[in-house]
């Protein structure tokens, strides 16, 4: 299975732009999934409902949607994207799944992050998990999170025991640690993890500055980094990755990642 993720710097409120960048840099690539980072169509450091409003669309019918729908069909893939969701007179930091032939599955951030909270409403999606197949590709299962979910293991856990084999992370990260951390998100559920992180900084109309850390990566379910980007530049990158591997939960042969779970010695 052809697998990925496309690492930029979305521009500021300028949903359109965003979708040419996408549009761009695919045209010419072959994939069954690709993950583009968090808020994609909007950009990320907020300073008024005004700025989230401007950039926001609803689901399914926003023109962001419809031009990831076009990638999906166009390539028979799953397309994974953040994008700054609309929904009545609510906004979400929201994460889509299109899959051709399917309705749109939408996963709202559970974890938010800093001033996120200010313009951002509590997700009411739990994390789910969901099967895609097209030619090459047969009944793979696709989880998303989003960025600061990487910081609480049950976010990867939850995924991973519904049944994940990929965990797609459109991602926005300024903290230094998730790349690293995200290699023990995956050995510890054997799966792979897909984070499509962004470059650049963003400013706000206050002036205050976030600095984005690029560094996007794909890591298998023993935990090895099979690709990790650089900090600045855009990037595709498309592995070729065997999904079955995250089937897997042996670490060897006494001990299984899943059926050794005590729970119930866990804090609950
Ligand atoms: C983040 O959750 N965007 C750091």
């Amino acid at each position: 299975m052809k697998a990925g993720y496309f690492q930029f710097k979305p521009a500021f409120c300028k949903p359109e732009k965003n979708i040419e960048k996408i549009n761009t840099a695919l045209k010419d690539k072959d994939f069954d999934l690709i993950v583009l980072p968090e808020l994609a169509n909007s950009g990320y450091f907020f300073s008024s409902f005004d700025e989230v409003e401007s950039a926001s669309e609803e689901i399914p019918s926003g023109k962001f949607c419809k031009a990831l729908r076009v990638i999906s069909d166009e390539k028979n893939c799953a397309v994974i994207a953040g994008i700054c969701e609309k929904a009545g007179d609510k906004y979400y930091n929201s994460s889509v799944l299109i899959m051709p032939g399917k309705d749109i599955i939408t996963y709202r951030k559970i974890h938010l992050f800093y001033e996120e909270k200010k313009w951002f409403a509590e997700s009411d999606t739990p994390f789910s998990v969901h099967s895609f197949s097209n030619k090459r590709v047969n009944d793979v299962k696709i989880g998303m999170m989003i960025c600061f979910d990487w910081i609480f293991p049950e976010s990867a856990r939850t995924l991973a025991l519904k049944g994940a084999q990929i965990i797609c992370h459109p991602s926005n990260l300024v903290l230094p640690y998730c790349q690293d951390a995200m290699v023990t998100r995956a050995l510890e559920n054997r799966v792979f993890t897909i984070t499509a992180n962004r470059t650049g900084i963003d400013t706000n109309r206050e002036g205050k500055e976030l600095s984005f850390t690029g560094m996007s990566e794909i890591v298998n379910p023993k935990g090895k980094i099979l690709h990790r980007g650089t900090i600045e530049d855009d990037e595709v990158v498309i592995l070729d990755i065997n999904p079955e591997e995250a089937l897997d939960k042996n670490v060897n042969s006494f001990n299984n990642a899943f059926t050794d779970r005590k729970e119930e010695f866990y804090f609950k």
